[in-house]
C-alpha cells in the first residue's frame, strides 16, 4: 500500500529543508495562513471548560451540527436540521464514513480523473473499486462520460466542485444533467464541497440546490479545513439521509467515540466567522491570476485559469519534451532540487504531463516562488523582473 503521493512530496521538501535548503512549498493542499485568532481563543476557552474534558455525543456537538445545518439550509435553500449532520475528523473522515455506509465489497464508485487521490483511497478502504471517469477539456464530468463507466455494480459518484487539483466548477446545467443521470440509474452522489468558499467566478452551486429531488441519495461532505485554515484541527462533517447518518454515528461511536470537543468548539467559532473565508477567497483570486499569468509566460507551460479552489494545474508536456524529461515527476524533482520549489507532479492525480501548484500562500512566498520558477525554467526578460520587484 502506498502513502498519499502528495504527502510524499511534502516529506521530500521537508527533508531538504532539514538539510538547510530554503525550500518554498506550493505542494501542500492547505492554506499557509494560521487559523484566525477568534478561533484560537474559542479553543483556549474550551480547554478551560471542564465540560469539554469529558465524553460528548458520538454524533457531535449539537450546537455545531445546528450551525452546519443552518449553513446547508442557506446553500441549498431547503431545510436541514442538526439531526441530518454527523461530525467527523475532517472531510476525509467524513468521506470515509459515507463510503463505509454505502459501499460493499466489489461495489464501484465513480471518481473524477484527474482527481484527488484521497477519493480513490476512501473507496478502496471501504472494499469498493474506484472507477476513474475522464473529465472533459475543462475538467468537468458529464452524464455521457459517467454513463460510459457505469456497470450494474455502480453504487455512487464522488463529485467535487470546485475540484482538486483542477479547480473546475460544474455549472448549473451540468449539475442538472449529472443529477438526472444519477436519479435515473439509482446512483448515490457524494458531494465533496470542501472548496465551496473558493468560487472565483460566482458559478458554484451545490448540487442539491440545482436538484433538490436528489436529497434522498446524496451525501454532502464539508469541513473547516480549507475555508478557515484549520487543516490541523481535523473537523469536518457529512449531511445525509437518516440511514447514512445512523451508520456513520455507529462507526464513530465504535471507533473514535467522538471528535475531540475542544476542536469542535473551535469549528463552532469558525462557522460563526464569515469574514475569514470571504477574505481568503478574495486573496486567492488575486494570487490565482498572478500565478497563472506568470506560468503562461514560461515557454512550454499552458495554464488554464481555474474557476475555483486554490490550485493552478498547468499542462507542462511541452516543457517535458523540450527538456527530455519523461514525466511531471521528473520536472517536480528537478524543480525541488534546482529551484527549491515544491510542486506536486500530475501523476498523483492521474494526469501525467501536468503539475499542481497551490496559490493559498502569502504574497511574498508566491512572488519568490514565481521568481525562482522563471529563473529555473526560462531566461528572464528584464521587464518581468522589474514587474516582480514592483509587486514586492
Ligand atoms: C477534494 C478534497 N476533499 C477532502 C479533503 C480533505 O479535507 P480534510 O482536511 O478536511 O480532511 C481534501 C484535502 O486536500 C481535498 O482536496
Amino acid at each position: 500500500m502506498t502513502d498519499n503521493p502528495i504527502f510524499a512530496v511534502a516529506a521530500r521538501a521537508e527533508a531538504l529543508r532539514a538539510r538547510g535548503a530554503d525550500v518554498i512549498t506550493l505542494a501542500a493542499g492547505e492554506p499557509q495562513a494560521a487559523t484566525s485568532a477568534v478561533v484560537v481563543e474559542a479553543a483556549v476557552a474550551a480547554v478551560r471548560d471542564p465540560v469539554a474534558h469529558h465524553y460528548g455525543p458520538a454524533q457531535g456537538d449539537p450546537a455545531l451540527r445546528a450551525l452546519v445545518a443552518a449553513s446547508l439550509t442557506d446553500d441549498t435553500e431547503a431545510a436541514w436540521s442538526a439531526d441530518d449532520v454527523q461530525i467527523a475528523l475532517g472531510a476525509k473522515h467524513a468521506l470515509f464514513l459515507a463510503l463505509q455506509a454505502l459501499v460493499g465489497a466489489g461495489d464501484e464508485v465513480l471518481v473524477a480523473a484527474p482527481g484527488w487521490p484521497g477519493h480513490t483511497e476512501v473507496v478502496t478502504a471501504a472494499g469498493g473499486i474506484a472507477v476513474p471517469v475522464t473529465a472533459d477539456s475543462e475538467f468537468r464530468l458529464s452524464a455521457e462520460a459517467l454513463d460510459r463507466c457505469r456497470t450494474p455494480r455502480t453504487r455512487a459518484l464522488i463529485l467535487s466542485s470546485p475540484g482538486n487539483p483542477t479547480g473546475a466548477v460544474h455549472p448549473e446545467p451540468r449539475l442538472r444533467q449529472i443529477a438526472d443521470w444519477a436519479q435515473r440509474h439509482g446512483v448515490w452522489v457524494i458531494s465533496d464541497d470542501i472548496y465551496r468558499a473558493f468560487d472565483h467566478t460566482g458559478t458554484y452551486r451545490p448540487i442539491l440546490r440545482v436538484a433538490p429531488s436528489l436529497r434522498d441519495r446524496t451525501v454532502v461532505v464539508g469541513g473547516v479545513s480549507k475555508e478557515h485554515a484549520m487543516t490541523g484541527w481535523r473537523v469536518g462533517w457529512l449531511a445525509a439521509p437518516p440511514e447514512i447518518i445512523a451508520a456513520a454515528r455507529l462507526h464513530v461511536s465504535r471507533t473514535i467515540t467522538h471528535v475531540p470537543t475542544v476542536n469542535q468548539r473551535a469549528a463552532l467559532a469558525a462557522l460563526d466567522d464569515h469574514g475569514t473565508p470571504a477574505e481568503a477567497a478574495q486573496d486567492y483570486r488575486r494570487r490565482r491570476t498572478m500565478l497563472v499569468e506568470a506560468l503562461n509566460r514560461i515557454d512550454g507551460i499552458d495554464c488554464p485559469l481555474p474557476d475555483g479552489g486554490m490550485f493552478a494545474f498547468p499542462d507542462v508536456s511541452a516543457l517535458l519534451n523540450d527538456h527530455g524529461w519523461s514525466s511531471g515527476a521528473d520536472l517536480a524533482a528537478w524543480l525541488l532540487d534546482t529551484a527549491h520549489v515544491a510542486v506536486v507532479p500530475g501523476e498523483a492525480f492521474d494526469a501525467p504531463g501536468r503539475i499542481r501548484l497551490c496559490f493559498a500562500v502569502d504574497d511574498d512566498t508566491l512572488i519568490t516562488a514565481i521568481d525562482r520558477l522563471r529563473t529555473a525554467l526560462s531566461p528572464v526578460p528584464e521587464a518581468d523582473n522589474q514587474q516582480l520587484e514592483e509587486a514586492r
